[in-house]
């Protein structure tokens, strides 16, 4: 297991280029499935996720190999297998994404029901809901979903949850509409830019779809979908976190491959915050900030809210700002496993019910510290950039599920900051 090892205090100060998006590409990968002939995505992170997704749907018959710098080729070889099996929905959530397109393309799918996890409960109640009102039977049998579906036919679908829109329920409903016969109509669908970028993937390849991007998705479905090229949008929380690590550290930095019309909710609060974020062309943004931090209150929401997966590195920031901050995850209620952590390391941090209130420190100490998850990982090596003296950042597997050489890049900014073999 590696570890990372940060000396913090370096100001952050050069360029950086942001990968294309591990959640846009997921889903998209699984939607292949649907598809006739092969498909060639470009901008595909290398991540332990999109591996875990890879052999995933190498299971399923297809065969999924690198073609180049950040490409791509999916193509279905053999449709015999449907069985997405517990080590490896265990092993990557977003492995529920192949239930759509499986039940569409194959009739049938067996997909074991993933677990709770890290950030709390994370139930699939609703993508079965979607599935069934196209006319899917879905039974449990040994701790798998098992779905079939002589013929799909589309129907009126309401999508919201007790916590709003689901982003990976939308693109499981959306994928199998693709194939039913007749209208289908998504209410309350979830609006991530994610969301449209596989829309995009779908139409490109015969798809009838109109509205993604909004609540309300209609989708006509078609008898065959065939493989084409695309391109992952730029990944927003990727982007998010660099903001970030610019701002902790007075820096100024440059972000390459960024889309600021997905960030507005951030960088508005950025700006609220104190922090500087100017586009310089249409996918570029540089990054600075003056020392002084304006505590601000966060609530994460569906898009276009702030973003859920941003909310403990912002968290990290608003450590050092000047003042109280109120922190309230309204996707996650239960996300605040860096609370602890963060604390280890001199943040002053209480929770109140389903808010958590911090008062900013003058600064932060490096320390051993864990996580457990990515973006609470993300927020500790974001507090270590900062932090008198050395931080290590054990468990460093979870980072690398969903940032793309986080050391690499840090360091070509500027950062003091190692990856070491335990
Ligand atoms: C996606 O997860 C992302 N994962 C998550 O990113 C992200 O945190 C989340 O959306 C919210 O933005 C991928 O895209 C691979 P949801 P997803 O269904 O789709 C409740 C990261 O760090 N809900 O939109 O699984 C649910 O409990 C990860 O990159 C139901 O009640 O999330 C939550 O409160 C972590 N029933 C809310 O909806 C359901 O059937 C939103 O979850 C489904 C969800």
């Amino acid at each position: 297991m590696d570890k990372l090892v940060i000396n913090g205090g370096n100001r952050l100060k050069g360029t950086l280029a942001v990968s294309g998006s591990k959640n846009a590409a997921l889903p998209i990968m699984s939607a292949c499935l649907l598809a006739e002939g092969p498909s060639t995505l470009r901008g595909v992170p290398e991540l332990a996720d999109i591996r875990s997704m890879m052999e995933l749907l190498s299971d399923l018959g297809v065969s999924a190999k690198r073609v180049g710098d950040g490409a791509m080729q999916l193509h279905v070889e053999d449709e015999s297998h449907s069985h997405a099996q517990y080590d490896r929905v265990r092993k990557m959530r977003a492995s529920i994404c192949v239930l759509g397109p499986l039940l569409a393309k194959r009739k049938a799918a067996r997909v074991s029901m993933p677990g709770g996890c890290a950030i709390g409960s994370r139930p699939v109640d609703l993508h079965l809901r979607g599935l069934k009102a196209l006319g899917a039977e879905i039974d449990l049998d040994g701790g798998d979903i098992v779905a079939t579906a002589k013929k799909l036919t589309g129907a009126n679908i309401f999508l919201g949850g007790p916590f709003g829109s689901t982003v990976l329920g939308t693109a499981n409903v959306m994928m199998a509409a693709c194939l039913a016969h007749g209208r289908t109509v998504i209410e309350s669908a979830a609006c991530e830019p994610e969301i449209e970028n596989l829309a995009d993937y779908l139409s490109a390849m015969g798809a009838q779809i109109q509205g993604a991007g909004t609540p309300r998705v209609t989708i006509e479905g078609v008898e065959e979908l065939r493989g084409v090229e695309h391109a992952v949008a730029p990944d927003r929380i990727e982007a998010g976190t660099y903001m970030i690590a610019s701002a902790l550290t007075n820096g100024d930095v440059t972000l390459q491959n960024v889309r600021l019309d997905h960030m507005m909710a951030v960088v508005d609060k950025l700006r609220d915050i104190g922090v500087s974020v100017e586009a310089q062309d249409d996918n570029a943004a540089v990054v600075t900030s003056a020392r002084r931090l304006e505590p601000t209150d966060v609530t994460t929401q569906p898009y276009p809210g702030f973003p859920t997966d941003l909310q403990a590195q912002i968290m990290a920031l608003l450590c050092l700002a000047d003042g109280n901050s109120a922190i309230t995850d309204k996707v996650f209620p239960d996300r605040f496993m860096h609370v602890a952590e963060l604390m280890r390391m001199g943040a002053n941090i209480r929770k109140e019910g389903p808010t958590t209130i911090v008062t900013g420190v003058k600064r932060l100490i490096g320390a051993p510290v864990m996580a457990s998850d990515l973006r609470a990982s993300a927020a500790l090596v974001l507090a270590g950039l900062v932090a008198r003296g050395t931080t290590t950042v054990q468990r460093v597997y979870h980072i690398d599920r969903g940032y793309e050489s986080i050391e690499t890049k840090l360091r070509s900014v500027g950062a003091d900051i190692a990856r070491v073999a335990e």
